[in-house]
């Protein structure tokens, strides 16, 4: 008998995308006219801190278009449905972020200013959809205490309204993800558990590079930066073993320690690579253009990808 249907089981997958679609708001929904309640300084060091935030929106929204296709190859159908809210929630919130710069008046910084962005971005588009998902936890992680921060206490505020709401999103793309993953890491052999536990400690080592750069700014908001770091750090880890991705025990350590030392020339090379092409954008083009840069290469696929 020809199957002509896919078969939509009632997963978690389709109810967050049913969530989802019935959640879905716009840059017009925003009240504009709230207060900043902040100060000049203040607006330019929300502007430098929230530049990974932006970038990780627009670089999620792309990954998103990437990873569908990939999903589909593999048959994970109820995935696909999900992600595409997924693309159209990266793509709101990367719209009313840039509306919000307008509003701060000020820029995010640029790739030149802090490097390390670049080397984030490269990591997260290496792998397959596993891969990315992982980092995309991650990501929404980091994203998620920062915006955190501001709706907690600065409800009123037009930064902090905002943030409650991309928090809701947010919430959804959490959810997905810790799914996903839970689903497919026991299907993994050692070697590429480890990979994910690697990628792991990179992202979060290029995030503890990325706040050297953002140290003052940090600062002038009131924000421990260290401890916003500490707490990311524990947060991701229990998150990783939560999806069964740990390597509890000194062998395991150890062997993730043998197994990735000297890893890091290959990221080197890639990024030299990227920052020479990156250096051929023209000045007039926008300053996050080096996101689209990343994906004009597609992303890697490995032996685990169907
Ligand atoms: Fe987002
Ligand atoms: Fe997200």
């Amino acid at each position: 008998m020809i199957k002509i249907f896919p078969q939509f089981e009632d997963d978690l997958l389709i109810r967050l995308f049913h969530k989802g679609v019935k959640a879905q708001w716009t840059v017009s929904d925003v009240e504009w006219q709230q207060p900043l309640m902040m100060g000049e300084d203040e607006a330019r060091a929300l502007a430098h801190m929230l530049t990974p935030v932006y970038l990780g929106e627009q670089s999620a929204m792309i990954g998103a278009s990437v990873v569908l296709p990939q999903m589909a190859l593999a048959g994970e159908t109820t995935s696909q449905i999900y992600l595409s809210s997924f693309l159209m929630d990266e793509a709101r919130h990367f719209e009313v972020l840039t509306h919000l710069y307008k509003r701060l008046g000020e820029d995010p910084l640029n790739v030149r200013q802090m490097p390390a962005m670049l080397r984030y971005h490269n990591r997260l588009r290496k792998g397959d959809r596993i891969d990315w998902v992982w980092g995309i936890l991650i990501s929404d992680v980091f994203a998620k205490n920062f915006y955190q921060i501001f709706s907690r206490s600065q409800p009123q505020a037009l930064f902090g309204g905002l943030s409650g709401r991309i928090l809701q999103d947010e919430s959804r793309h959490q959810a997905f993800a810790e799914h996903y993953l839970k689903g497919a890491i026991p299907q993994l052999e050692s070697a590429r558990l480890l990979e994910l536990v690697k990628m792991k400690d990179e992202l979060l080592d290029i995030m503890d590079n990325m706040y050297e750069h953002l140290l003052d700014d940090a600062g002038r908001l009131n924000i421990d930066g260290r401890l916003f770091l500490d707490e990311l750090r524990a947060e991701i880890e229990y998150k990783a073993k939560r999806i069964g991705l740990s390597l509890d025990g000194p062998s395991g350590k150890e062997t993730t320690k043998q197994m990735f030392s000297g890893v890091g020339e290959g990221v080197k090379s890639a990024v030299q690579d990227l920052s020479s092409k990156f250096q051929g954008l023209k000045a007039s083009r926008c300053d996050t253009c080096f996101v689209a840069l990343l994906c004009r290469t597609r992303l890697v696929r490995t032996a685990q990808c169907s």
